[in-house]
């Protein structure tokens, strides 16, 4: 969604503020702009569309300094034209702002601007936060937007600056992610690390509620109230490398390729094959704790709902505990039966997603210990779990997630064997889970070398219109991940459904130029797929199967099979959704679409 970056410094800021928006672009959004200070003036451009737009207006219409902020924009409040993007201004022209969030309260403050006489020239909300802290607005910029602040209600990641109390980019975070980047005579402000990254790897995480005044040789964090709050330094520990494709097409096709590697990093000094367990140092829970575990819930949305679902089975399979799985959207405003032997489980691939993160906060403020699953260190969810487990995928770019799904898994399987352990289930058993998990990297290699006949699928199938992804079991959940992959990269409908309620309804979608993708390897229900196969079959419907094992039962069956490696049943969907990941991705390439940054998806949604 929508992305901050700023610069204070020596350095040309147009080139860096472009190149730190070109990093967010996988966010997803739809216009973007920059603010340049010039002299005593701040001149803004902005501009529909993607980066490239705005960098060929500031071709023909160029702007120099060396202090700016900029902005890409995911609409909201009004559609994405100039006069909506940001940066915003006030009225007299003396503030800027860029602003990630919601104002709740923007259209009353907007009514009560207009009478003191500010003028509107956008249908945003962010606008309103320009004319409130040129209002404030008494010699010091903090202390005005510190007060415009107080006024706020919603949410915000902000950056401001006033040609009235220049050499300082004053911002504040609630809700929405901010960061500031550490340089030698030069500091950096991102709502994201990758657009920063580049040039420094220190950088200090700001929490809700605090705003930080950013000079070129100094930064200075405090509350609303201009206390001083301490914050400690991070590194960053990725590289560059892993943010750039790496000679692949696509960001999509690179992290799906390298799956075999983050998947080893997902269990890396964490499998204990010996014992049949997994160790797991930032979980945070005693054995005691552990044991007194009376249920489980898990929330998430998207991709990460559908490894939440997986979650589930392994977890009352194995531990016999209750689990119930919640979109993170419909949790926070239900009524949600948890107490302190609940144990809320939160899956999130940045650990920014906005319900997610509502939702854990509820899942605590009930008494519930909550237990992140997050890839993006550092992250808000990270930060404020009671533990957590690391995925360790490195940055996912592509907007339509591939590695952190699996590695979801991964993480959801090592927390089931450990508890699983500490339940009752035996050494052997756990044994086996475990040398399955550390299997696994080399299977999904073999996967992976079928790339040219899933795209050989993919060209027959591209221009369908419909699809229907069924499988049963601990397939279902990958049946709706990978229809959730073609719809979104792809644009053609697509359905998951468990396999046998297809009878309730889909069936009457089937005939010749319905394609329905079986997600059928040779586990427990196996049998009882293959009838489900027939009754499409006997509708004409044109079959692709995901398998496991030469099957004589789908002999003149099916149109096209896949082959993947066998492994424990609940591991399976690691192996399973690889095939669909890939055919999402064929399909939309030949379709022609943009597959890392698909129209009107964000890859982080930090609004409700
Ligand atoms: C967006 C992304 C999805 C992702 C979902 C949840 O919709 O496009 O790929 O699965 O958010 O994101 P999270 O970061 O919480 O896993």
């Amino acid at each position: 969604m929508c992305g901050i970056i700023g610069y204070i410094g020596p350095k040309p800021v147009v080139p860096l503020l472009l190149e730190g928006l070109k990093r967010m672009e996988y966010r997803g959004y739809d216009s973007a702009g920059v603010a340049v200070v010039e002299g005593a003036q701040i001149t803004t451009r902005r501009a529909v569309g993607k980066i490239a737009k705005l960098e060929s207006l500031l071709t023909k219409e160029p702007v120099a300094g060396t202090m700016g902020i900029g902005h890409t924009r995911w609409a909201t409040h009004g559609p994405p034209t100039e006069r909506n993007a940001h940066p915003h201004r006030s009225t007299d022209g003396s503030v800027v702002v860029v602003h990630n969030g919601i104002i709740e309260n923007a259209p009353a403050l907007r009514a009560t601007l207009k009478e003191l006489g500010y003028t509107f020239t956008s249908e945003t909300d962010t606008e309103v936060i320009a004319h409130l802290v040129e209002e404030m607005f008494d010699g010091s910029l903090e202390e005005a937007v510190a007060n415009a602040l107080k006024k706020l209600e919603g949410t915000y990641g902000i950056a401001v600056m006033s040609e009235k109390d220049p050499g300082k980019i004053v911002a504040a975070r609630k809700g929405s992610p901010l960061l500031v980047g550490l340089g030698d005579g030069e500091n950096f402000l991102a709502s994201d690390a990758s657009a920063i990254l580049a040039h420094t790897r220190q950088v200090v995480y700001l929490n809700d509620g605090d705003l930080v005044v950013v000079e070129k040789d100094r930064y200075h964090i405090t509350d609303i109230d201009a206390t001083p709050l301490p914050r400690k330094v991070d590194r960053i520990d990725w590289d560059l490398a892993e943010i750039e494709r790496g000679g692949y097409p696509h960001f999509m096709l690179k992290e799906i390729f390298e799956q075999p590697q983050t998947v080893e990093n997902t269990m890396r000094g964490r499998l204990i094959v010996e014992d049949g367990t997994s160790k797991l140092g930032g979980l945070n829970l005693t054995h005691e704790q552990l044991m007194a575990i009376d249920n489980i819930v898990i929330t998430a949305c998207g991709t990460s709902w559908h490894s939440a679902l997986i979650g589930e089975m392994m977890i009352e399979e194995l531990c016999r505990i209750p689990v119930e799985v919640e979109y993170a959207s419909e949790f926070r405003y239900r009524n949600p039966i948890i107490n302190e032997r609940t144990l809320c489980i939160v899956i999130s691939q940045s650990g920014e997603t906005a319900d997610t993160l509502a939702a854990m906060r509820e899942a605590k403020r009930r008494g519930a210990r909550t237990l992140g699953l997050v890839n993006v260190v550092g992250s808000t969810i990270a930060r404020e779990d009671d533990g957590g487990i690391y995925l360790h995928a490195g940055p996912e770019i592509g907007v339509a997630s591939t590695k952190a799904f699996t590695s979801q898994v991964i993480a959801l399987a090592l927390f089931t064997l450990k508890l699983a352990r500490k339940r009752g289930l035996s050494v052997t058993r756990g044994m086996a889970i475990a040398q399955a998990l550390a299997a696994l990297p080399a299977q999904i290699q073999q996967v992976l070398d079928q790339a040219q006949a899933i795209e050989d699928i993919a060209e027959e199938y591209k221009r369908a219109s419909n699809f229907l992804y069924l499988g049963r079991g601990f397939e279902f959940p990958v049946a709706l991940e990978g229809a959730l992959k073609l719809k979104e990269i792809s644009y053609i409908h697509a359905e998951g459904y468990p396999a046998a309620e297809m009878k309730h309804g889909p069936i009457a979608l089937i005939d010749e130029l319905m394609p329905v993708v079986f997600v059928a390897p040779h586990d427990a229900v196996f049998e009882k797929v293959v009838s489900n196969l027939q009754e499409v079959r006997a509708r004409k419907g044109r079959i692709i199967v995901i398998t496991s094992r030469p099957e004589p039962a789908l002999d003149g069956l099916v149109d096209y099979e896949i082959r993947i490696p066998e492994t424990e049943d609940m591991l399976m969907p690691v192996l399973a959704a690889i095939p669909l990941q890939l055919l999402a991705y064929y399909i939309a390439v030949k379709r022609g679409s943009n597959v890392d940054q698909p129209r009107n998806l964000a890859k982080s949604v930090t609004v409700e």
